[in-house]
């Protein structure tokens, strides 16, 4: 056998008048009279490979019948094609049919819903979609590390399994070995936590900001990158109960910093994959968005790379909603947290580009958020993209132990709790601020793709929980 070459690589360095071998699943098999085109994909590449097998091989009854989605090994003579549509194809001197399928195989080649995708995930990186949209992924996480080292950020492992709450929202999923129909009790019929494993009430975390602001407030800029999970109820095309954010977490830097620093994210992403990506950009956007009625998606990515980001106050915002004369479902009062419908009525419609909303009310907001001095807002921003609505969720922490302990107890937290979390106002205090970005929503508004459970590999939400 000759050395395999990935179907990528042999169109990109145009390699001809050599002998190689490919491996990959065949989408489609025409049979003339003298020989049989294969046309062949290994996942490297949206294009394929044609392949012209000679009715002389040995095994050519064989060949000639294979079904869409046969895995096997070629080897042959590459060559500048003859037919149109492309540049080489391969002569093949020896098919090995690897593994073969039967006519229960759930993509056939007529043309499969999402929906139906989402029933057959484990088989769903066999199509050009999903092909598309995972290539994708990975670019946008390697420029996620390339972007935050490039900017002397140190890369944070923070712990999945935690005891905080830090978005305060209750949204958590329990980890316990207790046996849950005989879980040790109390006198007084509560259960028993300090007899569980970890000798207290745990929890799969929500968010690494507390973790990621304890280096950061040590080692001035930090990011995590991992999985994060909430129970919350919500059977929407946006969440996800097990979803990736990307947390930085700055020392000696403000809101305004990082809003600054998130619209520079964003922008590096979208230019990263325009440079890396184009083929699957084109494609999705050609069967995803255009179809949707959205005609110009890479066209809108275009201009929000040259464009200044838009940036509000809640204030201003509630005022724009209230002036637009829109019936919403939710009515924009001052001090209501903005619905899906106003977050895109303002980035979709009123400014057509990124709006980074800042200075909510605090009464709708985490604990931890810097207050400002008029008593009712705080540090908060909320950054909004078209086609998604909040895509990143940031604040500049309180970094005054007082205010801090006030707040906490305002909100009748248990300081007991997150005595490390006060113990970073108390020695070297520092101002800092951070971010987080849905990592799946990045994907969404970059790829066009309008339901998150198609851009993971395996979507977790409430009820399903299969493969
Ligand atoms: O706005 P959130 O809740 O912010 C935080 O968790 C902060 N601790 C981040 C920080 O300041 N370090 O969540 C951040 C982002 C949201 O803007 C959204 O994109 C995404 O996480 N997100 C979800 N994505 C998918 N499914 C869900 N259920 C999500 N919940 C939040």
């Amino acid at each position: 056998m000759k050395q395999r070459l990935l179907i990528k690589s042999i169109l990109e360095d145009k390699i001809v008048s050599q002998e190689a071998t490919v491996k990959g699943w065949v989408r489609s098999v025409r049979k003339t009279k003298n020989f049989s085109f294969v046309v062949l994909n290994d996942g490297s590449t949206l294009k394929t490979l044609q392949v012209i097998v000679d009715s002389h091989l040995p095994n050519y009854e064989n060949i000639s019948t294979m079904l869409s989605g046969t895995s096997v090994s070629i080897t042959g003579k590459l060559a500048p094609s003859q037919g149109k549509g492309q540049n080489i194809e391969m002569q093949a001197q020896l098919v090995d049919i690897i593994g073969t399928v039967d006519n229960t195989y759930p993509l056939q080649k007529k043309a499969t819903s999402l929906e139906f995708l989402r029933e057959n995930a484990h088989l769903r990186s066999r199509t050009n979609t999903f092909n598309a949209v995972f290539r994708i992924r990975h670019h946008l996480s390697y420029a996620t590390h390339q972007f935050f080292h490039d900017r002397g950020f140190y890369y944070l492992h923070t712990p999945i399994i935690t005891s905080q709450d830090c978005e305060g929202a209750g949204e958590m999923f329990r980890i316990s070995t207790f046996d849950m129909l005989n879980p040790p009790k109390k006198e007084n019929g509560e259960i028993d936590w300090s007899k569980d494993y970890f000798g207290q009430e745990a929890n799969l975390t929500v968010s690494g900001q507390l973790a990621a602001e304890c280096y950061a407030l040590g080692m001035n800029a930090v990011y995590t990158f991992g999985p994060t999970f909430r129970s919350e109820d919500s059977n929407t095309s946006r969440h996800l109960a097990e979803f990736w954010m990307i947390e930085p977490e700055v020392a000696f830097a403000d809101l305004e910093d990082m809003a600054n620093l998130s619209s520079e994210y964003l922008k590096y992403l979208i230019s990263h994959v325009f440079k890396h990506c184009m083929d699957e950009l084109e494609f999705l956007a050609k069967f995803y968005c255009d179809k949707e009625g959205n005609k110009n998606h890479l066209e809108s990515l275009r201009h929000v790379l040259e464009s200044e980001f838009v940036k509000i106050t809640y204030t201003e915002a509630i005022d724009i909603l209230q002036k637009s004369g829109k019936k919403f479902e939710y009515r924009p009062d001052w001090g209501v947290d903005l619905q899906t419908e106003h977050e895109r009525y303002l980035t979709e419609k009123h400014f057509k580009l990124p709006v980074i909303v800042m200075d909510y009310p605090k009464d709708i907001k985490a604990f931890y958020m810097k207050q400002n001095p008029d008593g009712k807002t705080v540090r908060g921003m909320d950054v909004l993209v078209p086609g998604v609505g909040e895509l990143m969720g940031g604040a500049q922490r309180e970094d005054d132990y007082q205010a801090l302990e006030r707040r906490m107890d305002e909100m009748n937290m248990n300081k007991k709790d997150l005595w490390w979390y006060l113990d970073l106002r108390k020695f070297g205090s520092a101002p800092h601020a951070g971010f987080g970005l849905g990592f799946e929503r990045a994907v969404m508004y970059i790829t066009g793709m309008s339901n998150i459970r198609d851009v993971i590999a395996f979507p977790r939400y409430p009820q399903n929980a299969e493969f």
